[in-house]
Order: structure tokens, then sequence, then C-alpha cells
């Protein structure tokens, strides 16, 4: 392919000095010939154009195009951000070409979460697929349509575990599950960066908040985390530390202080354990004007400080800050940091530079000027099969009552809600360079399923919010939800009126997208009052109601458990949501989702999650006693745990065979299981396998996922799911810091969720 891209190459190389003629490739892409070739460029490179290098901007307001091109000529930044097509960074690499001093490319950055121009479904959606292939898919249909457009890196995946409902931005993650997130983190980085970052249609990764941000107290956004070191290493960490061993190039340092320091000013987090322990050597970015933030944690005093502690704590690249550029050449002057602090800094912008292949080819994601798409949005650039495929894999089956679903398409069908015809909403957060007029709303969705069959009612039923903060909060920078005028009768009035010429009601309810994104946190997670009465108008109508939830965190839905016959958690599932909805809803796809969280039944039950220690009093639902560890007012246990979804098929699970009662030092076993599909259809369905060590010298959780598969079994089929256990699943950090594995007995539990399990044991020796 690289022969398409000569043209631009020459012509740009001819108009480079004697010294550039070294700077561009082939270079052979191994560690030994970057270091080298990076000596040597540092070597001869003023202190300006180091710091320059190590600037990270976002063209906008505070950066017009102008002051680009001024700092472009003066070697002052070193990356892009949030510029997406290729004519507006080619533009920018031809400034850097024709008239900086030594021409070292530009960067190109985007915030490619689940898709850049066909949305997938968020991250917590794909989480739910529990399918590293689904994954591995979204990552390469990604980083092709990032790198087409021109980009270099993502700023993805982020792998922050959470168990914080109202944080608005577990949305972008994988839920509240260590080793599921580590898997799902490390697919999507292998995905992305492909064989090579420099790979035409790979893009580099950059992980992010580097670390614990998703732990933020009370679920407020930026807010601080505080955590033992057991709980850090056992939970929090391994999803970072495997999509680095995956070999992501970059990191994006997170925005809260975790135990008091701020993570943009943590040397422990950033170079003993980053660099140190995990032999990091690529790029440590702050988050979006995370350095400045270090006066407001308190931890500096002024600007210079600040510089100084982020640059001693181990940032690389400063996002969105004009610190470095405007700080760093005194406190060099001064002392106070030293050329060799700089040049570790830079040699790692520039290192990752070379891993992107830009010195090889400043243009490589560009190609030359002619082969610019006309339309950057074309239809033809979307994957559409690949997204519907995904999104359908996402969707979770919640409950079924006497088989409502699948409904079928030659019915008269109500479809209501504020979510049902929104275009916008169904691609949920960084939705990236995705165009909302392309995604299918599921109004149209089901319109395409019944085609020529059925017919569809529609009416809005109720807007997502009445209340008007909340109206404002989500329209504050652009009009991203519409307030539809008519007064709240009047819209459940329609509704119910459509409802009744209906053999079903299909409610899609939740939340807009703006409120499971970043500083959109939550202080309860019910659906809003206005959709309330919507649903309860509905259920009074006395049809069967489906109630289908889009939302980006787990919501309390203990009263819509109880009126809908049936209800789906679809998330925000991107481009293509509203037919893979359609595809459950009508049969056509035979859900297999299941829950990466666990649901409350209320915001009082927070924290949550499955993977909880035990007590010392441990409530016996069987037999109650006051004085163990409750709530007088409402049950212990999530409305849905983690692990579940239900499917139009049923399937059993054998009891556990393991290889051998006892597995040696450092050996392993096998646990397997006999899964049957009992039911009527084919489906998917998801094994997990949990463990817990029921002794040991700290309290282990009662249970934790240590493997998964993802089986497709026809009706009537029967397979053996077989998982190796070995040692490192055993592992746990005791109260030393000492990563060890003990002799004992352990339980092992397999099952469909993590709750129904079968259960089996073998020790340790
Ligand atoms: C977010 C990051 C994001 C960055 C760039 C920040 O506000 O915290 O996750 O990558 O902006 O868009």
């Amino acid at each position: 392919m690289k022969w398409i891209y000569s043209v631009s190459l020459a012509v740009s190389l001819a108009m480079q000095p004697a010294f550039a003629d070294d700077l561009f490739g082939p270079h052979p892409m191994t560690e030994q010939a970057r270091d080298a070739f990076v000596n040597q460029l540092l070597s001869k490179m003023t202190l300006d154009e180091k710091i320059g290098q190590m600037r990270l901007i976002s063209v906008g307001p505070d950066t017009p195009k102008s002051a680009v091109r001024d700092m472009i000529q003066h070697g002052q930044v070193g990356a892009i951000f949030n510029t997406v097509t290729r004519q507006d960074i080619r533009a920018m690499q031809d400034q850097v070409m024709q008239l900086s001093r030594l021409k070292i490319p530009l960067f190109f950055a985007y915030d490619v979460v689940h898709g850049q121009r066909t949305i997938f479904p968020i991250p917590l959606g794909l989480a739910a697929s529990w399918d590293l292939d689904a994954i591995a898919e979204v990552g390469r249909v990604s980083a092709y349509e990032a790198a087409d457009d021109g980009l270099n890196m993502t700023w993805a995946p982020m792998v922050d575990v959470s168990r914080e409902p109202r944080w608005g931005r577990g949305s972008e993650g994988f839920g509240e599950d260590t080793f599921l997130s580590a898997q799902m983190g490390s697919s999507m980085v292998k995905a992305m960066q492909g064989k090579s970052a420099a790979d035409r249609f790979s893009i580099m990764t950059s992980v992010k908040h580097f670390a614990a941000y998703g732990a933020v107290e009370g679920g407020r956004d930026y807010n601080t985390v505080d955590m033992s070191p057991q709980r850090l290493f056992q939970d929090y960490l391994p999803p970072y530390k495997a999509s680095l061993d995956a070999g992501s190039g970059g990191v994006m340092v997170a925005l809260n202080s975790l135990n008091g320091t701020p993570a943009t000013a943590d040397s422990w987090l950033l170079k003993d354990i980053l660099r140190g322990d995990w032999k990091f050597k690529g790029i440590t970015i702050s988050d979006h004007g995370a350095i400045k933030e270090l006066i407001k944690h308190g931890v500096a005093s002024d600007p210079q400080d600040a510089v100084r502690i982020a640059m001693k704590s181990g940032i690389d690249m400063s996002m969105s800050d004009e610190y470095y550029s405007k700080y760093l050449p005194g406190l060099v002057k001064s002392g106070a940091v030293s050329m060799a602090e700089v040049d570790d800094a830079a040699r790692h912008v520039l290192n990752v530079k070379y891993d992107m292949g830009l010195f090889n080819d400043p243009y490589s994601h560009l190609g030359p000027k002619e082969s610019d798409p006309q339309d950057t949005n074309a239809e033809s650039r979307l994957h559409r099969a690949e997204a519907r495929d995904v999104a359908r894999k996402s969707i979770v089956l919640l409950k079924n009552w006497r088989e409502t679903l699948p409904l079928k398409k030659d019915a008269t069908i109500a479809l209501v809600g504020p979510l049902a015809d929104s275009q916008r909403d169904i691609m949920g957060s960084w939705s990236a360079a995705g165009v909302a007029k392309q995604s299918i709303p599921l109004l149209q969705g089901m319109r395409n399923a019944m085609a020529g069959k059925g017919t569809v009612l529609y009416a809005k039923g109720a807007n997502i919010s009445d209340n008007k903060g909340i109206q404002d909060f989500l329209n504050l920078y652009e009009q991203a939800v519409s307030v539809d005028k008519r007064s709240p009768q009047e819209l459940i009035d329609e509704a119910v009126a459509q409802a009744k010429k209906a053999d079903v009601v299909v409610a899609a309810v939740g939340e807009a997208q703006g409120m499971a994104h970043e500083a959109s946190s939550r202080s309860d997670l019910v659906i809003p009052p206005s959709q309330q009465k919507l649903l309860a108008a509905l259920k009074a109508t006395g049809k069967p109601l489906v109630i289908v939830l889009m939302n980006g965190r787990p919501l309390t839905v203990v009263n819509e458990d109880k009126q809908a016959d049936a209800m789906l958690e679809t998330w925000f599932s991107g481009t293509e949501g509203g037919n893979a909805i359609a595809d459950v809803l009508f049969g056509d796809y035979n859900p297999s989702g299941k829950l990466p969280v666990s649901f409350p039944r209320s915001v009082g039950q927070i924290p949550i999650y499955y993977n909880h220690l035990p007590t010392g009093r441990p409530y016996n639902f069987a037999k109650p006693n006051k004085y163990t560890s409750h709530y007088y007012d409402a049950v212990n246990g999530p409305l849905y745990p983690f692990g579940y979804g239900l499917s139009y098929t049923t399937f059993t699970v054998s009891p556990v065979k393991m290889s051998s009662r006892t597995m040696p030092r450092n050996g392993s076993v096998e646990a397997s299981v006999t899964v049957t599909n009992s039911g009527k259809r084919d489906g998917a369905t998801v094994v997990q396998l949990y463990l817990n060590d029921p002794v040991a010298s700290i309290s282990r959780p009662v249970q934790e996922l240590r493997g998964f598969q993802r089986i497709m079994l026809k009706a009537g089929e029967s397979q053996t799911v077989k998982f190796k256990i070995d040692v490192d699943a055993l592992k746990f950090w005791n109260q030393k810091m000492q990563h060890i594995a003990e002799p004992g007995k352990i339980n092992v539990m397999i099952g469909l969720d993590s709750v129904r399990t079968q259960d089996a044991q073998f020790d340790y020796l």
C-alpha cells in the first residue's frame, strides 16, 4: 500500500533541508533502531523544541488555526487532538514540513472510544457481550475508520473499573469487574494497534485514566479516590496493566487524586509502578488541563510549582494547558527541572512518533490529497453490518414473563417513549465523529423489521425529563434534547391512545446520552419521573408492556421490573442500534448479553458489587438475625446480579467435574461443565467461572470471575466447557503486599450468571 502515498511524501521531502533526509525512513521498527534515531534527533533539538514536543493542543476558540500555524512554525507543538478530517490534518502536517526547522511530524489523536464514523454500543454495552471477538471487531473497525481519517492515536480504551453507578463515566468503561475489564481492554488494544501502530489502518491506543478514576467518592466526577493498596492492586490496577501488556503505546493520567496525591503529581504511580515495575516504555499524557489543576488540588503553590511537580512525577505530554511551554524554560534555567528530565519526556513523545511510523512517512495515514474523501460522512465509509452484529450481542434480556418476547411482526405495536425516535441519544457518550442523522433509532428499526407485515403506532409520550434544571443541563452547549412543548398530560394521553389501539406496547425509556457522560454524575438512578408517569399510564391500559431501557449506567428499576412483561437493557447501542434492538424484539436474534455490572435496587445500596468480601456477621435470609450485616429497610442483594441475562431458549448446566481434587504448587487443574440448550431455539450464552478462597491470610471476595466462554448451541445441543485454573487465578495481594497464592481449599463456581452456579472444590497444595 505504501506506494499510494509516495506522491505526497515525495512532495514534502523535496522541501526538506539536509537533516530531514535522514529524518525520514524507511526506519527499522526495532527498539534499538528507534533509540539510536531518537537520541540523534534529541541532540539536534533546542530546549524550546523539546518542550514543544511535549505540548498537545486542540484546535478551537482558545487555539485558532492561525495560532496553531504559528506554534507549528516555531516548533511549539507536538500533537493535535480533536481534528478529524484528512484535509485538516494534512494542512497541519504540511505546515510542519514547510515551516518548521526540524520537521518533526505531529501526531493526531481523538477520543475513538466506541467507534469513529460508525458508532458501536458504548463500552459498558460492549462489555455486556462478553465476546472478545466482538470487541476485536469493534477495535479493528474503529482503528480502520480513525486511521482512514488521518488519526494516529486514540484516547482509549478506558478501563477504569467502577462500582459507582452514580458516576456518568461508567458508560465509557467495561463495568465493575477486574477480570472482564482486563480482557476487554487488552483485546481492544490488540485490535486497534494491530501488528504495529505504524500500519496503515492501525492506531496507537492510550489506556486511561491511570489510575482508579472509577472509584471517585460518591460517584461525583473528578472527586477524590481513597483505597487500600490491596484493593488498588487486586481490583483496580490489573486492567491498565493488561492493556499495557497488550502493547498500548500511551497512558492517559487520571484527573483524580489517589490517597491524597493527584495522579498528575504521583511519581510513585507514574514512575515506580508504571515505568519501574511494569516497564512501560510509551508516553504518559496528562488529562485535559490537569497540570493547572494541581494548584486547585492543593499540592502546587503556583504555575511553576505545578509544572515542576508534573515533570518530576513523570508527565511527558501536557494536554490543553500552556504551562509546560510557558514555565519549563525558566525552570530548566534555574535548575529546578533538569535537562535530563526534559529529554526523558521529549524522548517518550518521539518514541511513540517513531512507533507510529511517522518518521517513515509523516503522511502514512493520509495518502495523497487526491485520495481524500469528498464526503467525510459518506454512507460508504460506514460499517453498518459490523455495528449491527455487535449491538445485538450487547443487548441483555432482563425479564420475559410468559414469553412476551419475541414479538410478532404482523402485529400492531405501539412504540412510545422519548428515546424511541432519538437518533442522537442512541449513539451514547463520546460518539467520536459519528453523525446522529446516520443512526437508526428504534422507531426506524421496528419499521424496517415490520415493513409490509404489521403496524407501528408511535408517540413520544414524555420528555426525557420535565425538570427544567435537567433540561438546561443537557442543553448547555447545544440543543441535545428536544423538549416537546405539549403538557406532560397531553403527551401521555397521545401515547395511551396509541397503546389502546395496539396489541402490545413497547416503551423506550431511560437516559439521554448527556446523562451518562463526563461530568454527568447523578445522585439517584431512577428513570426520570416524566417517564415513570408515562409507564404507569401505559401499564394501566392493560396491554402487554415491553420496556426497552436505553441508558449508560445501571438504573434502579424495581418498579419498572414489576410493571414490565418483558424488559431489555440496550444501553446506548450505536449507529445500528434501532435495527439491532428490533432484531432482538422480533426474535431474529436470540439475546445473549450478560450484565457487566450489578443493578442496585436503590442508591442506598451503593456500592454494590458481586465480588465483595465476607463480613464477620453475614446476613442469612433463611434465618434472619438483627445483628448481622444488612439493611432493615431493604434487601442486601441487587435487582439483577452481575453476569445475569436471559435468552429466548433455556440452558442447563451440569455439575462441575474437576480433573483432580488437588492442584500441585504452581500447577493447574481443569474444571468442566456440560451446558445444554434445553429449549426450542438456537442461542448463545456465556459460561462463567468464579473462584473463592474461603480461608486465607486476609479476607478474600466471596467470588471472583476468573474465566468465561461464550458458546453458541443449537436447540437440544450440548457442549462441554473446560476452564484451566492455574496459580495466577489464585494469587492475591496479602497484607504485606506480596502477590501470592496460599495453599488451602478453593471453591469453584460455574454458571450462567454470578448467582446460580454449580459448585465444586479443590485443594491447592
Ligand atoms: C477526558 C478524557 C478525554 C479528554 C480529551 C477529558 O476531559 O477526561 O477522557 O480523553 O478530555 O477529550
